[in-house]
């Protein structure tokens, strides 16, 4: 595939490809679908093995940030930015220039962090752009801490998921994988529900605050293979290989990360349905992780900061989905998407 079939498979409205001669600078922007609202979706910076594989990675990213909104019934629709990192990239001129392309697309692209963008990074973008959340001095008011708010979405879609599992929080075993701003929030409202915890990281330190909570420590190569009831994806997508579709020992799984199939999609057709066949219980990940979307959107367009109720709704539209994926024997993404399709047909009719 070229990279102009990548973007034409995925539907976009709109896809950038831009580039700072002079700093060597390359960054694609995708706004995937405005019909519900100004596209929202944060800066990955990543080194990516060609520009093809960049393409794919920004237009799924956009595409899953899409449905993601419909679902969360979230007033915004779907964006991504990819900035090609390399060894010895200028940074401050790589982020001015998503932000220069932010600017220009004048309020139909709303941009802020994801994987490899720091606060100061978001410090240059806001430099030539006002579309893009920074996380706001002392004092000053914001949207409050979205990670957390993410961890909260996952802890309620995973009490829905619990409850169709037939077991109480108390005593289920969940293995998190990955335990950054996300994972290991998710960890404290576990334990504190009297969860049994197996972790797993790269990094030894995030390791040992899981460790401190009571968590048991499991090697980042086995957490997979762990039996448990069930396995919380929080680290990188991509992690649902075919094997592991076959062999996952557990029960369920439900976690922060974005597109977890190996395909680079939230949806992997054939992966879920051996899974659902399987008897796995899947909550799709863009229903879970919405707890930043829906207070860092709800924020820039209303100023309004949600309350955690707002955050335990994604466990309602979880434990529905879970019943309507038994009632229907159809995989929960395959719902999933099923609804944010007519949620977006209905709002361009
Ligand atoms: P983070 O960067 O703070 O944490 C990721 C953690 O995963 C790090 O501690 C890292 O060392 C670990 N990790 C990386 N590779 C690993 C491996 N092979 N095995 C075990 N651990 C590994 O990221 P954050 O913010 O916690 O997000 C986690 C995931 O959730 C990411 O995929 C992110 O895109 C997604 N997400 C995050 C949201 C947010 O509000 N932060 C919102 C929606 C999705």
């Amino acid at each position: 595939m070229v990279v102009a079939d990548v973007l034409e498979a995925a539907d976009c409205e709109q896809v950038l490809l831009v580039r700072d001669r002079t700093a060597d600078a390359t960054a694609l922007v995708a706004v995937h679908d405005t019909r519900l609202g100004p596209a929202h979706g944060g800066i990955r910076r990543l080194q990516y093995a060609s520009l093809h594989d960049a393409a794919r990675d920004v237009v799924a990213l956009a595409q899953a940030m899409t449905w993601k909104c419909a679902l969360a019934e979230v007033p915004a629709g779907g964006g991504k930015c990819v900035l090609l990192d390399r060894p010895g990239l200028d940074r401050r001129a790589a982020y001015r220039l998503v932000g220069r392309t932010v600017q220009q697309l004048g309020g139909r692209f709303f941009t802020g962090p994801d994987v490899g963008t720091s606060d100061d990074d978001l410090r240059e973008v806001a430099a030539v752009t006002k579309f893009v959340a920074v996380a706001p001095a002392a004092g000053e008011p914001g949207p409050g801490d979205l990670a957390k708010a993410t961890a909260l979405g996952v802890f309620a879609a995973l009490s829905a998921l619990a409850e169709r599992l037939g077991r109480p929080l108390a005593g289920l075993h969940v293995a998190i994988q990955g335990l950054g701003a996300v994972g290991l929030e998710l960890a404290r409202c576990l334990r504190a529900a009297g969860a049994r915890l197996s972790v797993a990281d790269v990094m030894p330190e995030r390791v040992a605050q899981a460790v401190a909570l009571g968590a048991e420590a499991v090697a980042s190569e086995r957490i997979l293979q762990l039996p448990c009831d069930v396995f919380a994806p929080c680290a990188l997508g991509g992690v649902i290989t075919a094997a592991v579709t076959a062999q996952l020992p557990a029960r369920g799984v439900c976690g922060a990360a974005n597109n977890i199939f190996a395909d680079g999609s939230p949806a992997d057709r054939e992966a879920a349905s051996l899974l659902h066949r399987r008897g796995v219980l899947v909550v799709p990940d863009f229903v879970a992780n919405a707890g930043a979307l829906i207070q860092g959107a709800t924020w820039h367009l209303t100023g309004v900061v949600v309350g955690p109720e707002r955050l335990a709704r994604i466990g309602v539209t979880a434990g529905e989905l879970l019943d309507r994926s038994r009632r229907a024997d159809v995989p929960p993404s395959t719902l999933a998407l099923q609804l944010a399709r007519e949620r977006l047909a209905r709002a361009s009719a």
